[in-house]
């Protein structure tokens, strides 16, 4: 049942294409506009929401965080992000015009489930956005949104984790529309986006040889070190917790902007700190405070593993290793970025000697709080 692939990791990996392809079909209109009839909120409560929670654990709360940055960006609704273990039990202020999206893979998962139901109590709306037919979660949501990335074996979230970020960027897209946030002609222009993201991935996903000999020469690494801005900084994140997860390596993702602020200390001759680049389209400039990061953390020592866009030659002279992804537009990158990172994490642990697919101490689904 592994296709031929060692790990169902690896196969699940080379399935992401399709699940994002699945993950979107149907829910595109051929004006460009969004069908998610299958979200039974109706349009008045989806014009009512002032504020919105995203919470979820592991893998899914960096969907989340993800998110926040394109839900704020094309509705202008507050979204907060939190883990569901810190968010059940900090008494939130929620109520009737509150959305609370809970994502999960599983949709069994306690901390999210207990989550939900503190939010319920509370009478706010929740969406799931849930990847198992018919599980906890959606069945206690008001409202479900489901992706179909088909079953996952691996312990690792992979292309889960993927479908996730694409259905955050349908809800996102679907306020924004219902909430007439933007012009159609935008909102198609981001759907034409979005339908291009399956071949994106496996454009990725065709040059992951280099990738994978890269992972076999860091294996022996003790600390890794993940750098990001923007929505780069959950892939960053998403990094370290694969690693951690799969080559029990000790692993850290860091906003590039928070290194001087304490985490460059650690840095000494030879730890490989992987960065993130945002496009050098990108607003504000971020893209060249990234290259500087990348200068100070070289200077320092760090043997540097840069993700970047095709035809960025700016990180060129900086990069000790670097894995060209296509052009995406900014808030669209993760899906992209995240995929050499799952690669690499698969590899480390697979030259480590260790199961991939079950690592130590870890359950698929963790059903208890
Ligand atoms: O099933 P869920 O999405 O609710 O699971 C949440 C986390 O337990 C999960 O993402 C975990 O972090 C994975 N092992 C990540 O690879």
């Amino acid at each position: 049942e592994k296709d031929g692939y060692d790990w169902f990791m690896l196969k699940e990996i080379a399935e992401q294409p399709k699940a994002i392809a699945d993950t979107l079909l149907g829910r595109l209109g051929e004006q460009g506009q969004l069908v998610l009839d299958e979200v039974r909120l109706s349009d008045q409560e989806l014009r009512d929401i002032d504020k919105i929670f995203v919470v979820s654990c592991g893998t899914s709360y960096h969907a989340g965080l993800i998110a926040k940055y394109a839900i704020e960006h094309w509705t202008r609704i507050p979204v907060e992000v939190e883990v569901a273990s810190e968010f059940r039990y900090r008494d939130p202020v929620l109520d009737r015009s509150t959305l609370v999206i809970v994502i999960s893979q599983s949709g069994e998962t306690m901390d999210t489930l207990m989550a939900l139901r503190h939010a319920k109590e509370q009478k706010a709306r929740v969406l799931a956005i849930c990847n198992a037919n018919g599980s906890t979660i959606p069945r206690e949501s008001d409202a479900v949104l489901y992706t179909h990335a088909g079953p996952e074996i691996a312990v690792a979230s992979t292309k889960a984790f993927l479908s996730q970020i694409v259905a955050c960027y349908l809800v996102g897209l679907f306020l924004a529309q219902v909430r007439g946030m933007k012009y159609e002609d935008e909102i198609a222009a981001i759907v034409d986006d979005l339908r291009k993201l399956p071949d994106a991935v496996a454009t990725v996903l065709a040059s992951m040889e280099e990738v994978r000999a890269l992972g076999r020469s860091l294996a022996d690494a003790d600390t890794v070190l993940f750098l990001g801005r923007h929505v780069g900084f959950p892939v960053a994140l998403e990094g370290a917790l694969k690693l951690k997860e799969l080559a029990y390596i000790h692993a850290e993702g860091f906003a590039a902007g928070e290194l001087k602020h304490g985490p460059i200390a650690v840095i000494d001759q030879g730890t490989p700190v992987v960065v993130i680049v945002p496009s050098p389209r990108s607003r504000e400039s971020v893209h060249g405070k990234v290259v500087s990061n990348i200068q100070e953390v070289r200077a320092r020592g760090a043997r540097t593993i840069v993700i970047a866009e095709e035809g960025d030659e700016d990180v060129v002279p900086y990069a000790d290793h670097l894995i060209r992804v296509p052009r995406t537009p900014t808030l669209l990158a993760p899906v992209v970025t995240t995929v050499p990172l799952q690669v690499l994490a698969c590899e480390i642990a697979d030259t480590r000697g260790y199961d991939v697919d079950q690592p130590r101490n870890l359950a698929k689904s963790v059903t208890v709080e």
